[in-house]
């Protein structure tokens, strides 16, 4: 996350100068926001495409080593799901770091993205596979796409970026809707104690109790946070009413991101090797899933 206060952003290391400008836009807007001295403006939409439009997202999951971790954990369990052959669809698919992965493994992955810019870089980095295609849409209106079509279905991204409940919950059927019965299902999302720990070691926790908390310690989701964080048990409880059966839920990152923003922070490649291996074993360990930063919620579609 940022030098920044909330749920905002994962890591210091995450922004470039261009994003860091508009982080410093946007705590302004939240402390405005929160002081009640001003309406925010923004549709969820507007904020999410500003952030991406100046932040390098290709670049997150290979500049530090809780990113390395989250990418080196997801595709192990993807992995788990999805072989050469596999219907993939991937929905808030970025600039396609695990789409173009998989599709090179054979795959046949569909990408849907809603920032143009993402989606650029996507296709560029794409092109010359025929089994990838990508598309333009939001994760709560998928009606391009028919009815159970997918092996399995990532939605890896959406999440962090949706707050009012009712389109929480559009964007959870809509990829469910859109997987085969007996297909699968993997959601990220953020842990809030995740993000707490990472303002605590960035020295923002006040802004950052004040951003995901309420006065009685509920947890808080609304747009100008840009990014939000759940409690593990109220995500799960999304699905409770859904046509799923949870298979597990696991992190991809631990605690590594706030740990990280220590300047002293190095670990050789053997010894990240080593731990990747380890936390991979234990990712599902209950006890450990608060601390983490990011994890996923798996099912399967009945
Ligand atoms: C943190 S990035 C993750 C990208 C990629 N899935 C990955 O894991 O590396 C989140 C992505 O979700 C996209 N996104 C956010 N809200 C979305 C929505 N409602 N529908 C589709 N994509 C969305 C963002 O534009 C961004 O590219």
């Amino acid at each position: 996350m940022p030098a920044v206060s909330s749920g905002i952003m994962p890591d210091s290391n995450f922004l470039n100068l261009k994003a860091i400008a508009l982080e410093e836009i946007r705590q302004e807007v939240f402390e405005l926001f929160i002081n009640g001295e001003q309406q925010p403006m923004s549709s969820r939409i507007e904020l999410v495409k500003g952030f991406y439009g100046q932040s390098d997202e290709d670049g997150r999951l290979e500049r530090t080593r809780h990113g390395q971790l989250e990418y080196r954990t997801t595709m192990a369990y993807i992995h788990r799901y999805a072989g050469k052959g596999a219907k993939v669809l991937e929905i808030g698919a970025g600039t396609g770091r695990y789409s173009i992965a998989l599709a090179r493994e054979g795959m046949d992955v569909t990408a849907v993205e809603l920032v143009e810019s993402n989606l650029a870089v996507l296709r560029e980095n794409g092109r010359g596979l025929d089994c990838l295609r990508a598309f333009q849409g939001d994760a709560t209106d998928l009606r391009f796409l028919a009815d159970d079509l997918f092996d399995v279905t990532l939605v890896l991204g959406p999440m962090y970026h949706l707050y009012e409940p009712e389109e929480v919950h559009k964007a959870i059927r809509e990829a469910i809707r859109v997987t085969k019965p007996g297909g699968t299902l993997l959601f990220a999302f953020l842990s809030v104690f995740g993000i707490m720990y990472a303002n605590y070691f960035t020295g923002k926790w006040a802004l950052g109790q004040a951003e995901n908390f309420t006065a009685a310690y509920k947890v808080r989701h609304f747009k100008e946070q840009m990014f939000t964080g759940y409690d593990v048990t109220e995500f799960e409880g999304l699905f409770d009413r859904e046509p799923v059966d949870w298979i597990t839920t696991a992190g991809t990152d631990g605690a590594l991101e706030a740990i990280e923003d220590r300047p002293d922070f190095c670990i050789p490649d053997e010894d990240f090797d080593a731990f990747a291996n380890w936390y991979l074993h234990f990712a599902e360990k209950r006890e450990l899933l608060g601390s983490t930063n990011h994890l996923l919620y798996i099912c399967r579609k009945r």
